[in-house]
């Protein structure tokens, strides 16, 4: 079977976890990363991958640090089938122009606007709707969990309308250094917030509204979700409703999993790499529904719930795999992704 070659173009919190799962899959090369940055964390991209330099600057960077440069971003994309772009909001648009001229199908992350591609991607909920195109994004992870738990509902035939409140980590762990907020707490000046309409770009249909406020931790982002059902239903009916995606988890309070702290340690107990959690983590014995009113709250990891859906996004463009739920399986196997933690 011929692999595709897959390029990974930005190597920070998402890239260098893209690129790590591009090399599990038994379907795909990864050909190489770019960056513009010659720090630590590209330094040990080079002891891995072959490195590439988007810009002249960048180049020189690199080699003033002694990483060996593999080439600029035109040989990148010559190597390559399709590029995950990671680079930081707004860049990805601004690459993207790049990827068109090379005809090259491409990938951007949440960060970029949904006009950036023309569609927006979800594997449980629209990857058939990206086979053959030439681009696609990955939504963010907070609207990534609100698709795939919704959808969830939606399949049961037993969602109404969602209305939720998010609780959005501050920065991410390895930059709590230069970014990031102490002693206060910072919620979004609008309501709906973005992700409630962020998530219709992938469907539509969905009723959903959203509030949010940032959060002076880096963990994990903590959503808390009212929905008014179609009926009145059983929590059994919810919960089974939830475990129709194969990347949502139950966690218990009662397994005094009852913060995100222990949660991330629970990962790293697992071994997974870097203590990702790719899968919603609900809180099962939380849960109520009170006639057709149910509520519940779950963790979303940041950093790495939108690393499966970017490399089912990666067949669905390159069309390697026509069914959704193969190309998810092969994914979730490689990853370890699991419905049951304990
Ligand atoms: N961090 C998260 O939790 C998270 C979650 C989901 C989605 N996203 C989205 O993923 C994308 C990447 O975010 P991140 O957190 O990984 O960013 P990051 O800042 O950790 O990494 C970005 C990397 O891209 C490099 N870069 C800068 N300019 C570039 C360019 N022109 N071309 C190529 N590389 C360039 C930087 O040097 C850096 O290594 C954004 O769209 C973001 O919104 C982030």
């Amino acid at each position: 079977m011929k692999k595709i070659n897959v390029a990974v173009n930005g190597y920070g919190v998402i890239g260098k976890r893209v690129a790590e799962a591009v090399a599990l899959q038994k379907d795909m090369e990864l050909v190489g990363i770019g960056d513009v940055a010659a720090d630590w964390r590209i330094k040990t991209a080079a002891q891995k991958y072959a490195v590439f330099a988007n810009t002249e600057e960048g180049h020189r960077a690199m080699v003033n640090q002694k990483i060996e440069v593999a080439g600029d971003l035109n040989d990148l994309l010559d190597a390559a089938d399709v590029v995950v772009d990671c680079a930081p909001k707004k860049f990805g648009a601004q690459n993207a122009e790049k990827y068109r001229q090379a005809g090259v199908k491409f990938i951007v992350q949440g960060g970029e606007k949904h006009e950036t591609t023309g569609h927006s991607f979800s594997a449980e909920n629209n990857y058939t709707l990206a086979i053959g195109r030439d681009a696609t994004r990955v939504v963010s992870c907070n609207t990534t969990s609100i698709v795939r738990t919704l959808s969830a509902l939606k399949r049961a035939g037993l969602l109404n309308k969602a209305r939720g409140t998010l609780l959005r980590r501050a920065t991410d762990p390895w930059e709590s250094h230069k970014n990031g907020i102490m002693n206060t707490l910072v919620p979004e000046p609008e309501i709906p917030s973005h992700q409630g309409p962020d998530a219709q770009s992938v469907d539509p249909n969905l009723d959903v509204v959203t509030a949010a406020v940032k959060v002076p931790q880096t963990l994990s982002h903590l959503h808390y979700w009212t929905v008014q059902l179609t009926k009145e239903a059983s929590k059994d009916e919810v919960l089974e409703a939830f475990g129709s995606s194969t990347r949502t988890a139950f966690i218990n309070m009662s397994d005094d999993l009852s913060a995100n702290n222990a949660v991330k340690e629970l990962m790293l107990d697992l071994g997974r790499p870097h203590g990702d959690m790719y899968e919603v983590a609900i809180w099962k014995d939380m849960l109520k529904v009170e006639g057709d009113e149910l509520y519940y709250a779950y963790l979303v990891d940041n950093q790495a719930i939108v690393i499966p859906e970017t490399i089912d996004a990666i067949r669905a463009l390159t069309g390697i795999e026509s069914d959704p739920a193969k190309s998810i399986k092969k994914t979730n196997r490689s990853l370890g992704i699991r419905q049951r933690f304990i």
